[in-house]
């Protein structure tokens, strides 16, 4: 088989830990981005561009204007800071800025950061809703629990799907966070009948079918040229929209934002899913990992859950999905989430992850804003 040449290559990784973190959001970005510019040894000065991701600093700390945050605190920093915002999808959108800047800038950093647990859970689970619609979602008290809760219970109608499936999600994702030191939930043992016997938040979602409120940040430092043998290449990356309210949806077992963002990252890339052998995708809430694995095409639809089920999707299996501990376990700090799962697949793809190590060519990203508003898929790896 041919592979399509590399639209660039990953060549830098930094990763805050995830979690409950005594750091402000600027100590955040100073960690992440310093990590990832000293993985790629490289200084502020050797970048073109930078973009910053991230959702909830205004409502919560009432700080905007990232661009100038983060150029001042990094003196040597020449590039220009460009802020994007979409959602719980921030961080995968800077690292396709990131790469599309590439074309002007021979060197460019993607970074994603959030500040979540300064506030209540009562505040964020209002400032998360700002997600959706704020007239037809909002106003009905559709929160993103409840929006998540929708999306069970039509897949659990049309394809018999299961609270155990649902659990069984969960517990795979606590098992790898607790190989991961970075996770939210690292150092966590889990059991089945604790997933099984926790509250309910929105049935049929129970707690640990939620993604926890996570603090932290990641960067990704993006290159024209391979630099070494460290070098992971970026195959594909993509981005694709749906409506923005739940209401204006025809089928909600399925988002076709992830559908078309994922055609478009396989076409860049040459490959199919197939030649996938290891994933991140967007679990914030256990439905949507399954939904994710039908909309990527890993299986046929309905059919995601007897994968877990069997163990395919383990870090033992054939297709291991979400070897961080997805948003699940190792956490969801909304604007750092898709340029984290980025950090994992290079880990993984220059066989630097250690006890949670998976054997693999490619690998693929999904990273959602909202409830299939926004997607973003990247492919890395094959070629080097
Ligand atoms: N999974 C497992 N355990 C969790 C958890 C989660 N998602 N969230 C919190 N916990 C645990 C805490 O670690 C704590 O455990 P401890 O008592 O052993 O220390 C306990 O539950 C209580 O924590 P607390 O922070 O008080 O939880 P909460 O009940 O206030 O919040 C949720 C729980 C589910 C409401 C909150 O995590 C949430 O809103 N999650 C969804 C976030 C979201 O919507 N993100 C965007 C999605 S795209």
């Amino acid at each position: 088989m041919t592979w399509a040449s590399p639209l660039c290559y990953a060549v830098g990784r930094g990763r805050t830990k995830y979690g409950s973190l005594t750091q402000s959001l600027s100590d955040l970005l100073c960690e992440a981005v310093g990590e990832a510019l000293a993985d790629a040894g490289m200084e502020p000065q050797d970048i073109g561009a930078v973009y910053v991701g991230n959702f909830l600093a205004g409502l919560y700390e009432n700080q905007l204007h990232l661009n100038s945050l983060l150029w001042s605190l990094f003196p040597g920093l020449k590039a220009p800071v460009i802020r994007v915002e979409a959602a719980c999808a921030s961080g995968g959108v800077a690292v396709y800025e990131a790469i599309m800047a590439l074309s002007r800038f021979p060197r460019t950093l993607a970074v994603g950061v959030e500040k979540m647990t300064d506030s209540s859970v009562q505040r964020s689970t209002q400032c998360l809703a700002a997600a959706g619609d704020a007239v037809f979602d909002q106003r009905e008290g559709v929160v993103f629990p409840a929006s998540y809760a929708l999306v069970a219970q039509q897949h659990m109608l049309r394809y018999g799907t299961t609270p155990d499936d649902l659990a069984e999600v969960s517990l795979k994702n606590h098992v790898n966070a607790n190989l991961n030191p970075k996770a939210h939930f690292y150092g966590k043992r889990v059991t089945m009948e604790q997933i099984k016997s926790s509250p309910m938040v929105a049935s049929p979602l129970r707690l640990f079918d939620c993604s926890p409120i996570s603090d932290g940040g990641a960067a990704v430092v993006l290159s024209r040229e391979r630099l070494d043998g460290r070098s992971v290449p970026v195959l594909g990356s993509a981005i694709a929209n749906d409506t923005l309210s739940l209401s204006e949806r025809s089928d909600l077992t399925t988002f076709s934002a992830s559908k078309a963002a994922a055609a478009e990252a396989y076409r860049q890339a040459g490959i199919g899913p197939r030649d996938i052998d290891l994933v991140q995708v967007h679990d914030c809430f256990t439905i949507a990992e399954l939904v994710a694995m039908e909309d990527l095409g890993l299986c046929e639809p309905g059919q995601a859950a007897a994968l877990v089920r069997e163990g395919r999707t383990g870090l033992k299996g054939d297709i291991p999905i979400n070897t961080s501990g997805g948003l699940k376990a190792d956490g969801h700090p909304i604007g750092s989430t898709g340029a984290g799962q980025i950090a994992e697949l290079m880990e993984q793809l220059r066989e630097e992850a250690g006890e949670r190590q998976v054997n693999c060519r490619h690998g693929m990203a999904l990273n959602i804003g909202g409830v299939g508003g926004t997607a973003v898929v990247h492919i890395l790896g094959g070629v080097s």
